[in-house]
């Protein structure tokens, strides 16, 4: 679990994170949305510590990790899968060895079980045999999952997507959002994910804090989401005409104003539909 108590972060002067606070539970996608530039990337800076908030508290584990030693911090900083926007791969590195490159960093393990661990995360993504190739070779699908991939391979307790989806088509962005969401579970990671994107709040959305100006105005479940009344949730979230007919119309359809087709069905009833 992880915790985020008042926090406020000012650039120059500049107040970007307004006191937003938060709890975001394990085994779960913690989802943090909102326009561009409300301060979702910079929230997500201070929460793995590479910008310190000028106050407030991040607990991890009931730990303020604002208040450790740089020993501490590296202790939770282990426990941390980072997946970055544009995935971050070293471009001259194979996939194999970029992914191996925490394990180098942190483990002493020896060649053949850091490669067997490389292989069983490649093989969780669906990317067996690629550990040859590099990262130009790849789809920007499958540079995803390989930055996943090496997110994973420390068996983080806690794991961080700043805007997984960025530059994806959306069938290709909803497996991602689902393989995200199946290691969650499995693996039960406290999940954090910075989106824009409006399926995957709906798909993987078990918690959405919404930024609006660096400040908390909304926080609830993807099913909340469509009844709720917040109007600059609503304006962000179904932005579009279209969108918001659809949500009105399923609104009335769930407090029985208008029949869904499934009423329509035993309304009309096979007997009375039109002949031929
Ligand atoms: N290192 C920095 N120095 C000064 N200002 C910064 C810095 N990083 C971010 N900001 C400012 O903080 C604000 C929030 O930026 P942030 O990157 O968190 O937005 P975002 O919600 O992630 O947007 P996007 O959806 O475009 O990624 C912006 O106004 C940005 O200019
Ligand atoms: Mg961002």
């Amino acid at each position: 679990m992880i915790e985020l108590k008042n926090i406020r972060k000012s650039f120059d002067g500049r107040t970007v994170i307004d006191g937003a606070t938060a709890t975001m539970k394990a085994g779960q996608c913690n989802l943090i949305i909102g326009a561009s530039g409300s301060g979702k990337t910079v929230l997500m800076k201070c929460m793995v510590g590479l910008f310190e908030p000028d106050e407030g508290e991040i607990l991890y584990g009931g730990q303020d990790f604002t208040a450790m030693n740089n020993k501490e911090k590296t202790e939770i900083r282990k426990e941390i899968g980072m997946l970055f926007q544009g995935s971050a791969l070293f471009d001259s590195l194979t996939v194999e060895k970029n992914i191996m490159f925490p394990l180098n960093m942190f483990t002493e393990w020896s060649h053949q079980k850091k490669l067997e661990r490389v292989n069983e995360v490649l093989a969780r993504v669906n990317l067996k045999d690629t550990n040859k190739k590099f990262p130009a070779e790849l789809s920007g699908g499958m540079k995803k999952r390989v930055g996943i991939a090496r997110a994973i391979v420390l068996n983080p307790k806690y794991l961080f997507c700043d805007e997984p989806n960025s530059g994806l088509d959306p069938q290709t962005s909803l497996v991602i959002d689902k393989l995200i969401k199946e290691i969650t579970i499995e693996y039960n990671i406290t999940t954090v994910v910075n989106t824009h994107d409006m399926n995957s709040v709906m798909e993987i959305g078990d918690y959405i804090l919404y930024m609006h100006k660096g400040k908390k105005e909304w926080e609830g479940s993807n099913k909340q989401i469509i009844f709720s009344k917040n109007q600059l949730l609503n304006e962000f979230i179904f932005a579009s005409e279209f969108l918001r007919d659809a949500k009105e119309m399923r609104m009335l359809e769930e407090t029985g104003k208008i029949p869904n087709n499934r009423n329509i069905d035993e309304m009309i009833g096979p007997e009375n539909l039109p002949k031929g």
